[in-house]
């Protein structure tokens, strides 16, 4: 497999998918893995889920594509949910993560110039990640994302996560900031967890010095966390909201909303996308919200979140190799003492496709759709891995289940 033709821009395992199904892939041999991660939170829904297949084909024999330059009633109806959804006033549609945060970090610019700032700057944290672009991977608080790319992109202002005395004494310095960027669950960063104080108190200076508040809810979106953006548990309303992921299941979109003064700041000619936002994208973020709410799965990864982690705490009990573990609705981690990712070919050897982010925490974002038993199989597989890895001998037999 090392001698395809890709760039050399990834360390994969050497396994080749085919086909997949609900929380199962199985690759070229008939092998299946359980996924726990769901394509980094992408496939919310599952593998290959029927009502996201049947709208991408429908859609695929009426528009394809047709440009920003006219509308369609699929953008126009996906823009109408997501802002119900969210309490927005407008959407821009790119494709990925990484552009929905450039669309974000445009309009923050453009905001402190509407009001004058000539250097506008805004406040990003220690440990985020916000995508690859030169802008996003600057905004990103990990120098092995940037090295080797720099010059980096000027007009950015670092501070720790959940500390809001840093925040204030930027405010006092700084008088150039036009907003603050932040992940209202660090995933990449190893699942740290912003509390609602600290939200709450950056919501406050924000009002205070006129910063817009913008919130990557990339991989926190789509209800992973047990409400349809994170944000919406936390008593705070953002000015600008980022999402990508989930939104298509697998089908690449990306979504910039803002309300209020946000939410006219871009005029004709301030940004684009030839592709984003095409009717095919939207037509399946459409399928996806509809069997979101038709299947209560927000309320489903609530249960389903505390469930996991229940269970997860219940079998490592009293092992001295594990720091923490902790989660938010369906994104969970397991941070281990040392580094671990030695785990992911064991795990994979146990037919289990496992990530492990910041070195050390094994990151969790399963489906949302899981019945009970595929959540205890998960956890029960992953405990027997984590054990092995450990050398833990209280082994739980290996448990088995139908994909
Ligand atoms: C919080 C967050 N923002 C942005 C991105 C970048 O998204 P994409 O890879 O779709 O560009 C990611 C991807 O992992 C992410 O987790």
């Amino acid at each position: 497999m090392a001698d395809q033709p890709l760039l050399n821009t990834y360390g994969r395992l050497p396994i080749v998918f085919d086909h997949g199904h609900g929380p199962w892939l199985f690759d070229t041999d008939g092998q299946r893995y359980f996924d726990t991660f769901t394509g980094i939170a992408v496939c919310g829904l599952g593998h290959a889920h029927p009502a996201v297949a049947e709208a991408i084909s429908r859609q695929a024999q009426r528009l394809l594509h047709c440009s920003n330059l006219f509308y369609t009633a699929e953008q126009q109806s996906l823009a109408k949910r997501l802002c119900e959804l969210s309490g927005m006033d407008g959407a821009f549609f790119a494709n990925s993560g990484a552009e929905a945060n450039e669309a974000a970090i445009k309009l923050a610019r453009l905001y402190g110039h509407q009001r004058n700032i000539k250097n506008p700057a805004i406040i990003v944290m220690e440990r985020a990640f916000h995508g690859r672009t030169l802008a996003t991977l600057t905004a990103t608080g990990n120098r092995k994302v940037q090295a080797g790319f720099e010059p980096l992109v000027s007009g950015f202002v670092r501070a720790p996560y959940n500390d809001l005395a840093a925040i204030q004494s930027i405010a006092n310095a700084n008088p150039n900031v036009v907003a603050i960027l932040l992940e209202p669950v660090q995933g990449e960063g190893g699942l740290s967890i912003a509390s609602n104080e600290w939200l709450q108190g950056v919501r406050r200076i924000c009002d205070e010095h006129r910063w817009l508040l913008m919130l990557d809810e990339v991989q926190t979106g789509n209800g992973r966390t047990g409400s349809y953006f994170a944000y919406q548990q936390t008593g705070v309303l953002p000015d600008v909201v980022t999402t990508a992921k989930g939104l298509g299941n697998g089908f690449p979109i990306g979504a910039c909303l803002a309300r209020g003064v946000a939410a006219t700041t871009f005029q004709p000619g301030h940004h684009g996308s030839t592709f984003g936002g095409n009717p095919m994208a939207c037509a399946a973020a459409l399928a996806v919200l509809d069997v979101i709410e038709r299947d209560n799965l927000i309320a489903r990864a609530r249960t389903l979140g505390a469930r996991i982690l229940g269970n997860l705490k219940s079998a490592f009990d009293g092992a001295d190799y594990i720091r923490d573990i902790r989660g938010h609705g369906l994104m969970l981690g397991i941070e281990l003492n040392e580094p671990c990712a030695e785990l992911v070919p064991l795990a994979k050897m146990q037919g289990l496709l496992m990530n492990v982010t910041a070195e050390k925490v094994i990151r969790l974002l399963p489906a949302l759709t899981l019945s009970d038993d595929e959540a205890d199989y998960m956890v029960d597989q992953l405990v027997r891995v984590i054990k092995l890895y450990a050398g833990d001998d209280r082994m739980v037999p290996r448990p088995s289940i139908d994909a």
